[in-house]
């Protein structure tokens, strides 16, 4: 039986919600897409970002809520952008990383969910190693057209099923498994 829920899934990017949907929906959870623009703390921390922006959302959504924070982590370059991938996305793009970049592609994708409400702070990490392709391919949003999982040979835009093995659901699966039995 499908668990109704009031769970808000807040965040200014729509892409991460439609995915977000469909991974819960697999699991049982609803969620409803409460679009905000949350100020960002500067860390090093993936999860001391998230922790922050999830407190700063229920501060004014007063609901159950989730929110997403997402690196993406190049070897070569020591990890780089990482909490920092929002912004290079921004500034530099796929085109500039790819710029960047030699031999060594290696790099990873960290996802973290974090979940607040009046009792409640938690946080849930999702880690997909993989590469960074030599151009970029497909058609997706952010890095999906650079971003080639391990043991496959196609990009995140390219693949029909990201959502199956993704950072996010990951994130997601430990989320659910948590929140299914608070
Ligand atoms: P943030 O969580 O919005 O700070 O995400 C960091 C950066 O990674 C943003 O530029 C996102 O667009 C990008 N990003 C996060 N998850 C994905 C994904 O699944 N595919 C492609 N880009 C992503």
């Amino acid at each position: 039986m499908r668990k109704l829920s009031n769970l808000l899934f807040v965040s200014s990017n729509i892409h991460k919600f439609k995915e977000a949907k469909v991974i819960l929906d697999s699991f049982d959870i609803s969620i409803q897409f409460f679009k905000l623009n949350l100020e960002e703390i500067q860390s090093n921390s993936l999860k001391e970002i998230a922790l922050k922006k999830a407190q700063n959302a229920f501060s004014k959504c007063k609901k159950p809520l989730i929110i997403e924070d997402d690196g993406l982590y190049i070897d070569y370059l020591d990890g780089f952008p990482g909490p920092y991938s929002s912004y290079v996305y921004k500034t530099i793009g796929n085109q500039g990383i790819l710029d960047l970049l030699k031999k060594n592609r290696d790099a990873k994708f960290i996802s973290n969910i974090t979940y607040c409400d009046q009792k409640n702070l938690e946080s849930f990490e999702g880690k997909l190693d993989g590469c960074i392709s030599k151009s970029e391919k497909g058609t997706g949003w952010g890095y999906d057209p650079i971003f080639i999982p391990k043991n496959t040979k196609k990009t995140f835009a390219e693949l029909i099923d990201k959502n199956n093995l993704s950072h996010r659901y990951k994130a997601l699966k430990k989320f659910s498994s948590w929140y299914l039995n608070k």
